[in-house]
Formats: structure tokens, sequence, C-alpha cells
């Protein structure tokens, strides 16, 4: 299989990721919940884990990392802490229904930050005049999982810090490939999945919290401190990690984290965007494609979509997948980033790479691709 879906998950990981998680079920129990060594090794698995977070996102200190299920469930904590029910966020045009659900539940007014089209370098102008007093918090993807764009987070973060208002980081895409200093930007919170450009497995998330940001707990229950009170601990991460951790999830993150430290986020970009740059080139001499890509390479990251004339979205990405290739088709939880580029009536075929795929592999879907669309247009 040639595996085109690493912003959905990293399917293909480093194998050290399996082997620590084979290594946690054989070896760890529960992270404070014991002073036997079981115990003590799940507690500092977990530990070295955020300590290699917090270095890799330049966090003031280790405790401010907290462990979740997925993106999802580290942004559903993130807008929760900032957003009363009826309350007022910005967002980006490109938002994910992680961000955009949530805030559909409290009832949150929403107003649309839209950037020129193609241009998210020129994201900043947009939120410029929306980040006013009253703005309960502002809502930002740095790359876009549907076109791959890179939005400028260090702009928008600087408004806000000039107008007092917090700023929640969507670093799904962009975590594991693009620099992201937490104590530079000064971000209320950043969300991020532990799966795809961190190559954990599957069920781990990551929610970074800013120096001083209010938190609520999603969950209430055991965390193995202050168990006499019942309120939840006022303290990080205790106050957002409820019951017992995914140690094996936990321990595979860790490896999938120290492998991108070794390898160094340049190379990684450096990487991803040869392949994107080589798929986009192949994939534009195919008479009836259409790729979608940023008017400024240096704005695009390892995420393509396209859409082919005379073949819709689903039945593309279903004979790529017949002939082993596996990519992703449709809306990809993303309706509102298809609305600001046009494409929600057709969705796109979303073409997305990572630091385990090759160039031989670009060349290959760029040649099935054009015998497949051959007798389309
Ligand atoms: C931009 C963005 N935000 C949020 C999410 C949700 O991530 P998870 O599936 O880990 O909850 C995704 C996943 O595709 C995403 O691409």
């Amino acid at each position: 299989m040639i595996y085109f879906d690493s912003a959905a998950t990293t399917f293909q990981k480093p194998p050290a990721v399996a082997a620590a998680v084979w290594d946690a079920l054989a070896t760890m129990s529960s992270p404070g919940r014991g002073s036997y060594a079981a115990a003590a090794r799940a507690a500092d698995t977990a530990f070295q884990c955020r300590c290699e977070l917090a270095e890799l996102f330049h966090m003031g200190s280790p405790e401010q990392v907290a462990f979740t299920m997925n993106a999802t469930h580290a942004l559903n904590i993130a807008i929760k802490s900032l957003v009363p029910p009826g309350g007022r966020a910005v967002i980006s045009g490109y938002e994910h229904n992680a961000v955009t659900r949530p805030l559909a539940a409290l009832g949150a007014g929403v107003t649309v930050a839209a950037a020129p089209l193609f241009q998210p370098d020129r994201a900043a102008e947009a939120f410029e005049r929306l980040i006013v007093p009253g703005v309960d918090a502002v809502v930002c993807n740095h790359v876009s999982n549907v076109f791959g764009f890179i939005q400028p987070v260090e702009a928008v973060a600087a408004l806000c810090r000039s107008r007092g208002v917090p700023l929640i980081i969507d670093a799904s895409q962009s975590a594991g490939t693009l620099p992201l200093d937490m104590t530079a930007l000064g971000a209320a919170f950043a969300a991020m999945p532990g799966h795809k450009g961190l190559y954990g497995p599957q069920g781990t998330g990551v929610l970074l919290c800013g120096e001083g940001t209010p938190v609520r707990p999603l969950l209430e229950g055991g965390t193995g401190s202050l168990s006499i009170q019942q309120e939840m601990p006022d303290f990080l991460p205790d106050r957002l990690e409820a019951g017992t951790h995914n140690v094996p999830g936990i321990a595979g993150l860790l490896a999938g984290v120290r492998y991108v430290r070794r390898r160094g986020l340049e190379k990684i970009l450096d990487r991803e965007r040869r392949l994107t740059r080589q798929m986009a080139g192949g994939l534009r001499e195919i008479p009836g494609l259409r790729v979608y890509a940023a008017a400024s390479p240096c704005r695009q990251a390892g995420v393509l979509s396209l859409t082919a004339e005379g073949m819709d979205a689903e039945t593309l990405g279903s004979a790529l997948a017949e002939r082993g290739i596996a990519v992703r088709a449709g809306l990809h939880c993303a309706p509102l980033a298809h609305r600001t580029v046009g494409t929600l009536d057709t969705g796109t075929v979303r073409l997305s790479f990572s630091d385990l795929n090759t160039p031989e592999e670009v060349d290959r879907v760029i040649s099935v691709l054009r015998v497949l669309l051959k007798g389309t247009n």
C-alpha cells in the first residue's frame, strides 16, 4: 500500500513506537496510583513524555502539558475553558468540526475571519478588525487539514496579545512539522493529536496550557491526588486528567516525539515539502485536474487537495484505494474550509504526506492518476 493519508493519522510509525507500546503493556501499570515498580515506571514514562513535549513546544513546565484522547478532546477542553454558553468567538475560515461543533454546542456567536483565497499569509489582516473587546477566544488552526495552507499564527498571536484576547491554536496538522513556541506566542492553549505528526498511537492527544490560563475540566474523577477533596485539584495536569491514563499510548507517543526531536522539524518539513511540490508539479500536467495550493510555496505544508473534471471525489478516492493507494475523499470533517475555498459541493481528494513517504511513491501515484483520468475529459 502507498499511504498518503497522514493528515488523518500517521499509519506508518517509526518501529520504536510499536516496541514502546508493547513494553508498556508488559511492564507498566497506572501512573500516580502506587509506589511499586510497575506504577513508578508508568509515572516516569508519562513524566518523560511531558518533558519532551514541553521542550519541543517551549512550555514553561512539563505540568502544563495535559494528555487527552485526541485533538478533539483537547480542543473541547480549551474552548469550554474560555467560551461560556452564548459567548463570542472569532475563528479562521479553515477550522475543523472539532472547533466549530463545540462552539455550536455552546450556542456561541461565531465570526469567521476570511483571508483572501490561497493567501493564508494574509489571514492576520482578516483577524485584525474582528479581535475586539468582548471576544472570549480566537481559534486559529496552524495548518488547514484540507488544503495544507499554513496560517500566520505568530501574527494572530501578536494581535491577540495586544488586544488581551485569548488564543487557541489548533496544531493538529503542524505538531511535529512546524515550530511552535508557546512561550513566545503567549497563546492560551494549543491542542494537537499524538497520532499524526508526532507519530504516537491513535487515542493520544495533547493540550498545552499557557501560563495562567484558566482551565475547566471536561471530566471529573479520580486523579490519584487530593483524594479526600470532592472538587478536581486546582493544579495541572491533574485538573484535566481524570481517570486511568492511556499508558501504552503515552509510551508510544514518547517514542514518536523522540523520533521527531532526533530527526528535527526542519528535516521533516523539508521532506514533506519536497514530496508536496513533486506531487503538485506532476498533477498540474494532468488535463482536467485542479490542484489547490497556496500562492506562496512557503505557506504550503504536506497536505494537498485536488478535484477532477468528470469524476467525483468519492469515485476517484475509491479507484485509488482499489489500486492500493490510501487517500481521503470528501469534506474531511471541515465543511467550513470547503465553503471558504468553494469546494463544498464537490469535496476534494486529499493527499497528505509524512516523513516516511518517498519520491518513488509520489511518482507512482501521479502515473496511476494519469491513467485513471485519461478517458474522463
Ligand atoms: C485541523 C484538525 N483539527 C482537529 C482534528 C481532530 O483530531 P483528532 O481526530 O485527533 O481528534 C483534526 C483531525 O483530522 C484536524 O485535522
